[in-house]
């Protein structure tokens, strides 16, 4: 049998490259038979930012993404949708794993290198940064493999992390003479990686100071409107598909793609055809983006009357991943001989 397992951190709430990369996936996914399907919003993961955010702050991200999520079609009937610090198995399970986890492998991580800084890639990084954000990808590891997930729906930009969870399983399995946890495979889309409207050479991402870079799924389709006619494109008014060399451009037609389905590179010669000049490129891109969104806000705003029921759907999600969790984490206990 399946088992799918996926997460989200709660800083802000989840924008267009979220939904096009991975929840949309997280959706049709649920459908399927035979099927374990496990969503997390990983606020323990959130506590890596830096600065940190104010409690308030995630407080309130925690309670807006699981309303988002459930508006954009997670069905608590179908799924389990939980809140990962209320499941005390994860952080058990990672303290484990870090014991078979090599400094070298998390050196190497992306992520890690990116945050560490400026830094040359061979020089130590900074003393000053954090033990958690060096952590992080054995906290992920662990939040996959305590459900012993098959599946993991995920965007390109965490396929690294995914690696690793896969190298974390094998070492344990090989130390602890067992065959416990399968490996995880990815799960992607074809909008794999969707771009910053303010630079399109870096990722939408929600921790980017500038809320013009992305499209939040709460946005209105006025704000929609204005964010993709201030997108940075290039001086050339024609429509084309490059992407290294009119990355701007790209990511519009990555976006238009994304929301109806379609392949980019087609879109210049295909429903695009005839159109010229930015103005008239971003108007079709706007209306199509306006589309996919506003169901999602929409309901969204309804669910803002209804708190008690959101609250709801986290507390049972809670318990019912804290036995699937608790189970994974008695055969942990055996394997390694603590029990
Ligand atoms: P996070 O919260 O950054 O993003 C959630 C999901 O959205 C995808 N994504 C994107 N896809 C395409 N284009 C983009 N610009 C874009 N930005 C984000 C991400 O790939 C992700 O699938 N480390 C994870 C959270 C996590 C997790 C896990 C994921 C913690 N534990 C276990 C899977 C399994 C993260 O920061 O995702």
């Amino acid at each position: 049998v399946r088992r799918i397992l996926s997460g989200i951190q709660p800083t802000g709430v989840p924008h267009l490259g979220n939904f096009l990369g991975a929840l949309r996936q997280w959706v049709q996914l649920q459908d399927q038979p035979a099927q374990t399907v496990v969503y997390s919003i990983v606020d323990l993961h959130a506590l890596t930012a830096h600065p940190p955010v104010p409690p308030a702050t995630l407080r309130d991200s925690i309670h807006n993404s699981a309303r988002v999520l459930l508006a954009l079609g997670i069905n608590p009937k179908k799924s389990i949708l939980f809140q990962q610090s209320q499941v005390p198995a994860h952080t058990q399970l990672q303290w484990v794993l870090t014991c078979v986890t090599s400094v070298g492998w998390l050196n190497r991580m992306t992520q890690w290198k990116t945050k560490a800084g400026s830094s040359p890639a061979d020089a130590a990084p900074p003393a000053a940064l954090k033990m958690g954000l060096f952590a992080y990808p054995v906290l992920q590891a662990a939040d996959i493999l305590i459900y012993r997930a098959t599946h993991v729906p995920v965007g390109e930009d965490q396929h690294q992390h995914l690696e690793l969870a896969r190298d974390i399983a094998k070492v344990f399995n090989t130390t602890y003479k067992t065959n416990l946890f399968p490996m995880p495979q990815a799960v992607s889309t074809s909008a794999k990686r969707i771009m910053s409207l303010t630079d399109p050479t870096a990722k939408m991402s929600k921790s980017h100071a500038n809320p013009k870079s992305r499209i939040d799924l709460t946005d209105s389709d006025s704000t929609i409107a204005k964010k993709v006619r201030g997108a940075v494109t290039d001086s050339d008014p024609t429509v084309t598909w490059d992407p290294d060399t009119r990355p701007g451009v790209a990511n519009l037609l990555s976006l238009y793609a994304a929301c109806r389905d379609l392949d980019p590179a087609s879109l210049p010669e295909g429903e695009l055809k005839g159109v010229v000049g930015m103005v008239n490129l971003k108007k079709k891109v706007a209306e199509c983006v306006v589309d996919t969104v506003r169901p999602v806000r929409d309901e969204y705003l309804r669910l803002g009357g209804e708190v008690g029921y959101v609250k709801a759907v986290l507390e049972e999600g809670n318990a019912r991943a804290r036995a699937e969790a608790d189970a994974t984490w008695e055969m942990v206990m055996k394997a390694v001989g603590m029990k």
